[in-house]
C-alpha cells in the first residue's frame, strides 16, 4: 500500500473537506492536540467550484502557509472532465478524496437536479479521469487510491431498534441519498470491472466549525443568536447519530492509509440523539455562552411542517472500523458540542457573510412560512 502524496481533495472548500484538509495540515481549529496526528507530508489539490457551500475563507490560514507550495486551489466543476484530467495530469495524482456532492437533504427535495449533476455525474466524471491515468501499459496501477465519501443515509431508515452495516441493503428515500447510492455503486463498479483501487465510507450526521448554516445545528445556533424561531421538523422525535467531523476526518484518513482496498467502512459517533432533546441541550448550553435566558429561548422553538419522505432514525455499526483498523473517535460529544457552540458565536463575520449573501434571499424565497 503505496503512501499517498499528491492527493487531490475535492470539495475541499465545503464543510467537512475544509475540516479534512486543515486536519492533514496540523490545523485542527478543536481546543488542545486532539486532532494532530495526520504527519502528512505532501501535496494537496483543492479542487472546488464554489457553489453557495463553498467558502475559501475556511481555508485563508492554511493558503497563506502552504498556498503555492503544498496546497493548491483549482476553482473547478468535477463534471468538467477535461479540467479533471489535465489535474490530474499537472500535479501527477495518485490519491483521490471525493468529498464534492450536493449535501443538503432540504435542497434535494427543492431541486433534485444539481444532486444527480454533481453526485452521480461528478463522481462518474472522476472515476473516468482516475482509470484512465492510473491505466499504464493496459494495467491499473496498485499504488494509487480513490476513497469515496458517503453518507448513512444510503441505507435507508431505521425503526426504534436496528443498526446500519456495511451489509445493509441499500434503500435510498430522498434525491440527496439516492444520488449518493448511485456514487457508491458506480465507485464499488469501476473496483470490481476495472481493478481500480477504492475505499468507500459512509458517515453519520457531522458537527462541527464551517458547517454551512443551513444544516441543523449551526441553523439553531445562529437563530437562537438573532432571537429567531427554531424550526423543528414534525414532531422532533427523529433520531440522528452525531459525530464531531474531525473524527469523521481522522476515519477517512485511517481507511485511506490502512483501509483494505475494495471495501466500505461505516463511521458514527455511536451518539444517538433524539432532534428536540438534541435541541434543549443545545439551548442549554448557548444559553450559557450568551447569558440569553433558557425560558426565553425555549419559546422561539416551532414546531414546522415536517419533512418529505423525512427518514426517522440512522444509527450506525461501526465496529468495522473499530476492530480492523482501531479508530476510535476522540471527542465527547459534552465538549465537542460546547467549543462548537463557542466556535459560532466566536466566529460572527464567517457566518454573517453567509447569511447576508445569496443565501439570504434562497431562505426569503423557500421558508418565508417558517419564519426563519
Ligand atoms: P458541503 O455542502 O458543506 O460542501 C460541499 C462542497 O462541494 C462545497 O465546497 C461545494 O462548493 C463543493 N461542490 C459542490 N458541487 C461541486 C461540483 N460540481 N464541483 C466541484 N465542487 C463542488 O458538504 P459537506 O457536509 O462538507 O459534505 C461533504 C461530503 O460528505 C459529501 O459527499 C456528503 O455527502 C458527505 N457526508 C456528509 C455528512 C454531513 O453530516 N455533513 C455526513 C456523511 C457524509
Ligand atoms: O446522516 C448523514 C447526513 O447528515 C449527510 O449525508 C447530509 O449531507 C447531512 O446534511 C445530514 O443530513 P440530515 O438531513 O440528517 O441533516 P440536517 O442538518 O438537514 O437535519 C438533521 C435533522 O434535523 C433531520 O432530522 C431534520 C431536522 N431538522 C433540520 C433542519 C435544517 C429540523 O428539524 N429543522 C431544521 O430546520
Amino acid at each position: 500500500m503505496a503512501t499517498p502524496h499528491n492527493i487531490l481533495v475535492t470539495g475541499g472548500a465545503g464543510f467537512i473537506g475544509s475540516n479534512f484538509i486543515r486536519y492533514l495540515f496540523g490545523k485542527s481549529t478543536a481546543e488542545g492536540d486532539l486532532f494532530n496526528d495526520a504527519d502528512f507530508s505532501g501535496t494537496v489539490v483543492n479542487v472546488d467550484c464554489l457553489t453557495y457551500a463553498g467558502n475559501l475563507e475556511n481555508l485563508a490560514d492554511v493558503e497563506a502557509e502552504f498556498g503555492g507550495k503544498r496546497y493548491f486551489f483549482e476553482k473547478t466543476d468535477i463534471c468538467d472532465s477535461k479540467e479533471i484530467t489535465r489535474i490530474f495530469e499537472h500535479y501527477n495524482i495518485d490519491t483521490v478524496i471525493h468529498f464534492a456532492a450536493e449535501s443538503h437533504v432540504d435542497r434535494s427535495i427543492l431541486g433534485p437536479e444539481a444532486f444527480v449533476k454533481t453526485n452521480v455525474t461528478g463522481t462518474f466524471t472522476l472515476l473516468e479521469a482516475a482509470r484512465r491515468y492510473w491505466t499504464k501499459d493496459g494495467s491499473m496501477r496498485n499504488d494509487v487510491l480513490f476513497h469515496h465519501v458517503s453518507t448513512d443515509e444510503v441505507y435507508g431508515s431505521l425503526g426504534e431498534t436496528g443498526y446500519f452495516r456495511e451489509d445493509t441493503p441499500y434503500d435510498p428515500r430522498s434525491p440527496y441519498s439516492a444520488s449518493k447510492a448511485a456514487s457508491d455503486h458506480l465507485v464499488m463498479a469501476y473496483h470490481h470491472t476495472y481493478g481500480l483501487p477504492i475505499t468507500l465510507s459512509n458517515c453519520t450526521n457531522n458537527y462541527g466549525p464551517y458547517q454551512f448554516p443551513e444544516k441543523l445545528l449551526p441553523l439553531m445556533i445562529s437563530n437562537i443568536k438573532e432571537g429567531k424561531n427554531l424550526p423543528v421538523y414534525g414532531k422532533g422525535d427523529n433520531i440522528r447519530d452525531w459525530i464531531y467531523v474531525e473524527d469523521h476526518n481522522r476515519a477517512v484518513w485511517l481507511i485511506v492509509n490502512k483501509g483494505k482496498r475494495g471495501e466500505k467502512y461505516n463511521i458514527g459517533g455511536e451518539n444517538e440523539w433524539q432532534n428536540i432533546k438534541l435541541l434543549h441541550k443545545l439551548i442549554e448550553l448557548t444559553a450559557k455562552e450568551t447569558g440569553k435566558s433558557v425560558e426565553e429561548i425555549e419559546k422561539t422553538i416551532t414546531y414546522v411542517k415536517d419533512r418529505p419522505g423525512h427518514d426517522k432514525r440512522y444509527a450506525i455499526d461501526c465496529a468495522k472500523i473499530k476492530n480492523e483498523l482501531g479508530w476510535q473517535r476522540k471527542m465527547t460529544f459534552e465538549e465537542g458540542l460546547k467549543e462548537t457552540v463557542k466556535w459560532y458565536l466566536k466566529n460572527t463575520s464567517w457566518i454573517e457573510n453567509i447569511l447576508s449573501g445569496e443565501y439570504k434571499n434562497w431562505i426569503e424565497k423557500n421558508y418565508k412560512e417558517q419564519g426563519r
